[in-house]
């Protein structure tokens, strides 16, 4: 099938494009659209057959379940069987925005897009476009990431055609995602609410509306499974091998210096995407490909350039990607979590 692009006016999407998307939705095909985190693939949330197409496209497993996406507080109610009074807080200080609550989930809802569990992820994406085709198709939209799977999520819509030309119906075009990052997904059917996914909201802002929030022990040991299917599988990895290095600016400096030369001696094309601190302290001459993230002082810049540079990293036929890693307060929780499974979990302390 031919992928059809929609150049849409991010700010103000005009109606007619919106139409035509939605159209597309309210027949049973895929779009994928822009949100603040990073694009998504939708489909009719109520509609099986087309849920269904969101997996095949992707190469989804099927016990990944999918969040729904909704534009008004109201859908909330029709979707879950119970909305809490904390989630009915965090709705009023966060939505729109990238926050996912899981509840427990109302009958209505396929069984394609719960994975056959009794609860629902739903949120209220923060983008005009978003909110514009989920109104216009008139139902919740049933969206994950718009990449093949396992592969870091689209912040742009290049990224999006790379991955899934010739597989969907429509693109709309918005340009590139703000926080690059996904939403945080919180677990409210436990006594104590859960991060399941940490991401664009931090746990410091959740606890500060609700009080205690724990972070999935599935997601730090190895030996527990994580609670959100998706988060088991290998994610956001670029085709090279990535290693992450975390310490000192000097000392981080020092050891991408030594593998650098290690692997050019052994012809191996080696990226690097190191903090605005560590940037100037290594000579980048032997490195394929070198970009400066942004500063310790500044998560939300690396977040948002992050996915794209991972792919960049990549297209430039790097065979080993050099990362600088983060502290884990604020963003940087859900950074390093990102950075932490592209590189299967080693991390080089320098
Ligand atoms: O920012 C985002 O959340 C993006 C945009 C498009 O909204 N979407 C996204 O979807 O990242 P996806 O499918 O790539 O990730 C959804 C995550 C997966 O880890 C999935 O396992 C988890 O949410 N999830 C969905 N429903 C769940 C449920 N009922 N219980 C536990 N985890 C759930
Ligand atoms: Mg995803």
């Amino acid at each position: 099938m031919d992928t059809h692009l929609l150049k849409v006016n991010a700010q103000k999407p005009e109606p007619e494009v919106i139409a035509q998307a939605a159209k597309i939705i309210k027949e049973g095909g895929l779009v994928a659209f822009p949100t603040e985190t990073v694009y998504g693939l939708g489909a009719n949330g109520l509609d099986s057959v087309a849920v269904a197409k969101i997996f095949s496209a992707k190469g989804r497993p099927g016990d990944n379940p999918l969040i729904l996406h909704v534009a008004d507080l109201k859908d909330v109610f029709y979707l879950a069987s119970t909305v809490p009074l904390k989630a009915q807080l965090l709705m009023e200080a966060f939505w729109p925005g990238p926050l996912t609550l899981v509840l427990p989930s109302r009958t209505v809802i396929p069984r394609e897009v719960t994975a056959g569990l009794d609860t629902v992820a739903i949120r209220m994406p923060d983008h005009p476009v978003a909110l514009a085709l989920i109104k216009a198709a008139k139902c919740p939209l049933a969206a994950p990431s718009a990449n093949r799977s396992g592969y870091p999520s689209p912040t742009t819509t290049s990224h999006v055609m790379d991955d899934l030309a010739g597989r969907i119906e429509a693109v709309l075009d918005g340009g590139t995602t703000g926080v690059g990052l996904e939403s945080t997904v919180l677990d409210l059917t436990e006594v104590l609410p859960t991060v399941l996914r940490p991401g664009g909201v931090t746990r410091e802002q959740i606890a500060g509306v609700i009080g205690q929030v724990r972070l999935d022990p599935g997601l730090k040991n190895s030996a527990a499974l994580p609670k959100a299917p998706g988060m088991k599988y290998t994610h956001y990895s670029p085709q090279a091998e990535v290693i992450l290095l975390r310490g000192e600016p000097e000392l981080v400096a020092a050891k991408a210096t030594e593998l650098l030369h290690l692997n050019y001696e052994k012809n191996l094309k080696t990226a690097l995407l190191l903090s605005s601190e560590t940037w100037p302290l290594v000579n980048k001459a032997k490195a394929v490909y070198a970009r400066e993230m942004g500063s310790h002082n500044a998560l939300g810049e690396v977040a948002h350039k992050l996915y794209h540079e991972l792919r960049m990293c990549d297209q430039v036929g790097g065979q080993v990607i050099l990362v600088e890693g983060y502290g884990e307060e604020g963003l940087g929780e859900a950074l390093m979590n990102r950075l932490l499974k592209s590189a299967g979990y080693k991390l080089i302390n320098c």
